[in-house]
């Protein structure tokens, strides 16, 4: 427990008014105000990294959809790590790191219940990226439950050169896949693929005809397909897809801007051709296997064959542009903003 009379100030990213199409930086706003107290049970924490994610867009819009909406003038809802500065709670005390949803903030005072403590031998952003709920864990789940992927097999990863993306195409090597293929946008992140990540090939969607190269690259056709995606690229993948083979829908970022009008595949019937399967998850539905998720997970990075790529914002007000550039490829690996 602690007492802390002079609280720190909290500077908050708040929707300035509800998204249709991209986001901009002009949809937020800074604002300061005092770091509230700690009410019995709950922990003040300063925040250290913010996850940028997909499924905050898919928050800023003014109907409710999968994940909760964020109020006009509200905080955005995120996950985070952080420190706890002040407790009063006997869960957790003072100097602990945690793992929870803190909002694009540099401050929270939130339930002790609701956060979780870390490990802080580790970078705190590897429990945003290879650790994270929405990255690695996606990764994991999406390529190993959903993906079902096995040893000698051919792997398609869409939004390959992203943070669940990069993550998934590691695990098909790990799990022993044959040839793994990349989609992404650009030389510069088809490159970091094949000679960064340990790609067997890389097709650059914004340049090349990504059916022709799929055909070049794998022309028995894809066991696995990986999708973060959607829109044409599943109907490329779709047309490829081998008998007997899987679809992992893990997102569809490419119609998040225009949720209520989603394109759907129109190849679709290739799953009955070729007794194929599509199977969507969310990483949710694996609760009760995200201890042994970790366990490999942090093995993997311990000796070195999953590699960490993070692509880090300086500083709270860099939130929105943080966001778009999310939206506009213009990172690689896990996006954070270090606040
Ligand atoms: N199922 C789950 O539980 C779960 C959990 C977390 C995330 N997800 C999903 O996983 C996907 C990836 O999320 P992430 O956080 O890892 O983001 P990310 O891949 O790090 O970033 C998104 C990437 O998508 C690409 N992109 C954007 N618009 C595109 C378009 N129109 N066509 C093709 N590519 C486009 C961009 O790369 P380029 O430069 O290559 O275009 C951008 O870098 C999202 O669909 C997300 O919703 C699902």
């Amino acid at each position: 427990m602690s007492d802390m009379t002079n609280r720190p100030v909290n500077r908050k990213i708040v929707l300035v008014e509800h998204v249709k199409g991209q986001v901009k930086p002009e949809h937020f706003r800074l604002e300061e105000e005092e770091a509230r107290a700690p009410d019995d049970g709950e922990v003040l924490i300063a925040v250290d990294t913010i996850s940028i994610d997909a499924f905050i867009r898919t928050s800023l819009n003014d109907w409710e959809g999968l994940h909760t909406q964020t109020p006009i003038g509200g905080v955005v809802g995120t996950l985070n790590v952080g420190r706890v500065v002040e407790s009063n709670s006997d869960a957790l005390a003072v100097g602990d790191a945690v793992t929870g949803g803190l909002g694009s903030q540099t401050y929270a005072t939130v339930p002790a219940a609701t956060v979780q403590k870390i490990d802080d031998s580790l970078p705190l952003s590897t429990y945003l990226g290879a650790l994270g709920l929405t990255t690695g864990l996606t990764a994991y789940f999406g390529m190993l439950q959903v993906g079902q992927v096995k040893e000698g097999e051919t792997v398609l990863v869409s939004g390959a050169a992203g943070a669940v993306g990069s993550v998934a195409g590691q695990i098909a090597k790990i799990a022993g896949a044959k040839k793994v293929i990349g989609i992404a946008g650009g030389k510069e992140k088809c490159e970091f693929l094949t000679g960064t990540l340990g790609f067997d090939g890389a097709i650059d969607y914004k340049n090349e005809n990504v059916d022709a190269r799929i055909k070049e690259l794998a022309p028995d056709g894809i066991d696995v397909f990986f999708d973060n995606v959607g829109g044409e690229i599943l109907d490329f993948a779709l047309d490829n897809i081998r008998e007997r083979g899987r679809v992992a829908i893990c997102g569809a970022i490419s119609q998040y801007d225009d949720h209520l009008n989603v394109k759907g595949p129109s190849l679709y019937l290739r799953l009955a051709e070729r007794y194929a399967r599509m199977e969507g998850f969310t990483v949710m539905h694996f609760m009760d296997q995200y201890g042994k998720a970790y366990a490999d997970l942090s093995e993997w990075l311990k000796n070195g064959k999953l590699k960490v790529v993070e692509h880090v914002e300086e500083g709270i007000e860099s939130f929105p542009i943080a966001l778009q550039k999310l939206f506009t490829g213009g990172h690689m690996g896990k996006m954070l903003v270090k606040v």
